[in-house]
């Protein structure tokens, strides 16, 4: 099949509550990467309200996509193809998107091409490292999704264990949530933890037995919980404050980080991998980063720590999986439906 030389994606991403749009030349080259995050709409929620993400997403993505447009210095017509966002996520967020990425796709006479969220996070070491040794194992850390996989190539991936419960993000969240501490909780947590000591605060690491790949995090929260609420108390729960605060968000990020690392080193274990790389919104965790640094486990692999704004959710993830994909004739039918659910085990499904 003929292969380009060259290849110019907008990529369009409105799955949850950042409004997104990216161009990227190549896979890898990010000309612009514009993020309008919605925090501030749903920081008194704890939590992201659907009906007003897509409202908000709705008013927000064509300014957006003409400032990505914009600061890439190219126009509509220049493109080779737009990438959108259409699985998974909150059906009226996934909808905005893909209908302004099929409207530019009509009017401009360019493919389509739809995006798997999850997908996009596992193959952002391709786009902070195209030359990634394969294969790799890619951690996917965020707010709904926690998983490893195993990464041949851009494509092909095959999911080797995925949370049984919370994902590690929602994890954070709902244990700064505990503590008093705002949303999202990741980064805050991360902000309160700094010179906290890690083991102030026993906390358990559920590892679900010696061989698997899987996670589990609410045994974690609810740890938590007992520890500022004691079972069968029935006074109100502890408002932990000063350097009882700092130690206990220390001590629970580091549980959570804990797991993440000991998975990872399990499955550089059991696989012949080359390098690690990472994705998702606790991807961007700096104590995680360190100790995947420091880990004796894990010195033998490259590591790939995309930069942090690669590891939320953005336009560039989905313009770079774009690419993959255009290269390999991979289009969607402009009736491309929104599909609240992931590719099924994970894999990389293979269209036309
Ligand atoms: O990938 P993402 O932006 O959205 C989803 O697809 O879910 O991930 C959001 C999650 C939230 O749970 C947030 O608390 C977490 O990523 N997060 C962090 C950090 N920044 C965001 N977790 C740990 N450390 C951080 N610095
Ligand atoms: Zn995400």
């Amino acid at each position: 099949m003929f292969a380009p030389v060259s290849d110019l994606i907008l990529g369009i991403e409105t799955s949850c509550d950042e409004t997104a749009a990216a161009v990227v030349r190549d896979g890898h080259q990010v000309l612009s990467n514009v993020v309008h995050s919605q925090i501030e709409l749903h920081a008194r929620f704890r939590g992201v309200v659907p009906e007003v993400a897509s409202r908000s997403h709705t008013e927000r993505i064509l300014p957006i996509v003409e400032q990505a447009l914009r600061d890439a210095n190219v126009t509509p017509n220049d493109l080779d193809a737009i990438a959108v966002t259409h699985r998974p996520g909150m059906i009226g967020c996934l909808l905005v998107g893909l209908a302004a990425a099929k409207a530019l796709c009509w009017r401009f006479g360019k493919p389509l091409i739809g995006i798997d969220h999850v997908q996009a996070h596992v193959h952002t070491g391709f786009l902070a490292d195209p030359a990634m040794p394969l294969p790799a194992l890619a951690l996917v850390a965020s707010g709904g999704h926690t998983a490893l996989y195993l990464v041949h190539g851009p494509g092909q991936t095959e999911r080797l264990g995925t949370t049984r419960d919370d994902a590690a993000g929602e994890a954070l969240d709902k244990g700064a949530a505990l503590l008093g501490l705002p949303y999202p909780g990741g980064p805050s947590i991360q902000q309160t933890a700094l010179g906290g000591d890690p083991h102030a605060v026993a906390l358990p690491r559920t590892l679900l037995g010696p061989d698997s790949l899987d996670f589990s995090f609410s045994g974690l929260k609810t740890a938590l919980l007992y520890t500022l609420r004691p079972q069968g108390s029935e006074g109100p729960a502890e408002v932990p404050t000063g350097d009882r605060l700092r130690d206990l968000a220390c001590s629970y990020q580091e549980a959570t980080v804990d797991v993440l690392v000991t998975k990872l080193a399990r499955a550089s274990e059991r696989y012949p991998v080359r390098s690690l790389c990472i994705g998702g919104g606790v991807a961007r965790n700096t104590r995680l980063r360190e100790r995947l640094q420091q880990d004796p486990r894990l010195s033998h692999l490259q590591l790939v720590l995309p930069h942090p704004s690669l590891c939320a959710d953005n336009g560039a993830m989905i313009a770079s999986l774009g690419s993959h994909w255009y290269r390999q004739g991979q289009f969607a039918p402009l009736d491309l439906d929104a599909v609240a659910t992931p590719q099924a085990g994970g894999k990389a499904k293979v269209r036309r």
